[in-house]
């Protein structure tokens, strides 16, 4: 076994251009760890934050290898364990960050098996979307059968995730967007109703935002009595002013979310509950790939994803 591997590091704050190949001690698996032999890893917006200095990976994870999630197969795992996974299993993680390794440890808790007939491409442009949409939808917005959902930037990766989980478990889905083309291949992937963004909104029960800013105004107004909004990303903005009267008058309810910062215990239990309870609704659905970049061009990939055209996931493979 070699004792180096291959990451891709920010060499310091910057452009994409300042994302290189080094070389790294290979990660030993603690109690209750293991070790993945990394195939695969999404690429994030978070990704390109950190790559920018904006921001900073949590304490204990590598400050300058980005990387939230991976696919892989274990290659071994840490001392008295009880039952878990084994050396061998194909398994996709959910990582605070240095995803963009060729080896990652984990605890062995934040791993799912990656679903039959998936490949490693696939699973590793799960968990993040798949994890963010499930928990917007259902742990926080509370959405039921029958209801509907819009969510802004439906043809990004959470945006997609949403549609495909929430139709799956009978919710009307409508969802924005800034590029018309976008709109109607998020159609092809189960969208009911798509919205060109600075269209009129139509009312809904819960609205997932991916995008923030001075729209957010513009969404609370079409909450139905008793809607939801969750707050999932700040791509357009971290200030919006707010109707407060309207939020009174129908009962409304804001929530921000963030998976990352999660403390582990958190991120487990959704975990958990997505492996028990999302993925079983997918059914045949998979993630929707976008491109697949090579890691040692890593930094091709985060300019694809800086220029808003991509539609799904972009993925990095070893
Ligand atoms: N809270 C969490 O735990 C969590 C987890 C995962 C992701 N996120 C956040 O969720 C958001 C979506 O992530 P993603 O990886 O799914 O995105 P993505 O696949 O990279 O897609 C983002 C899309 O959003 C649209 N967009 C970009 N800037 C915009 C703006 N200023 N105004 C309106 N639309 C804009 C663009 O599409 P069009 O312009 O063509 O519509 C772009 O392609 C990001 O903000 C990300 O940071 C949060």
């Amino acid at each position: 076994m070699p004792t180096l591997m291959r990451v891709v590091r920010v060499r310091e704050p910057g452009d994409p251009d300042v994302l290189e190949v080094a070389l790294r001690p290979l990660p030993e698996p603690g109690p209750g760890e293991v070790r993945i032999r990394v195939a695969a890893m999404g690429v994030n917006r978070a990704d390109a934050l950190q790559r920018r200095g904006v921001y900073p990976a949590p304490p204990g994870v590598a400050p300058d290898v980005p990387g939230l999630e991976v696919s892989g197969e274990i290659d071994a795992v840490g001392p008295s364990r009880g039952p878990g996974p084994a050396v061998g299993d194909r398994v996709m993680a959910l990582l605070a960050g240095g995803g963009y390794a060729e080896h990652v440890v984990v605890h062995a808790r934040e791993v799912v098996p990656v679903p039959a007939g998936w490949s490693m491409i696939e699973a590793a442009a799960a968990m993040e979307a798949y994890l963010t949409a499930f928990d917007a939808l259902f742990e926080r917005g509370g959405a039921r059968p029958g209801e509907r959902v819009l969510v802004t930037a439906v043809g990004s990766g959470v945006g997609l995730a949403v549609v495909q989980l929430a139709r799956a478990a009978g919710i009307v889905t409508h969802g924005t967007s800034r590029t018309a083309d976008k709109l109607v291949r998020a159609a092809a992937v189960g969208l009911h109703h798509g919205v060109l963004a600075g269209a009129a909104l139509p009312e809904v029960d819960l609205a997932i935002d991916l995008v923030g800013g001075r729209g957010v105004e513009d969404l609370l107004r079409a909450l139905a009595p008793r809607g939801r909004l969750v707050l999932v990303g700040l791509l357009a903005g971290a200030t919006a002013t707010l109707p407060l009267g309207l939020l009174l008058a129908r009962r409304l309810r804001v929530e921000g979310t963030v998976l990352r910062s999660r403390p582990l215990e958190e991120k487990i239990a959704l975990i958990q509950a997505f492996a028990a309870r999302g993925l079983p609704l997918l059914g045949a659905a998979r993630p929707v790939l976008d491109t697949v970049f090579p890691a040692t061009e890593a930094a091709a990939a985060h300019r694809r994803m800086e220029a808003d055209t991509s539609f799904g996931r972009i993925v990095l493979a070893w």
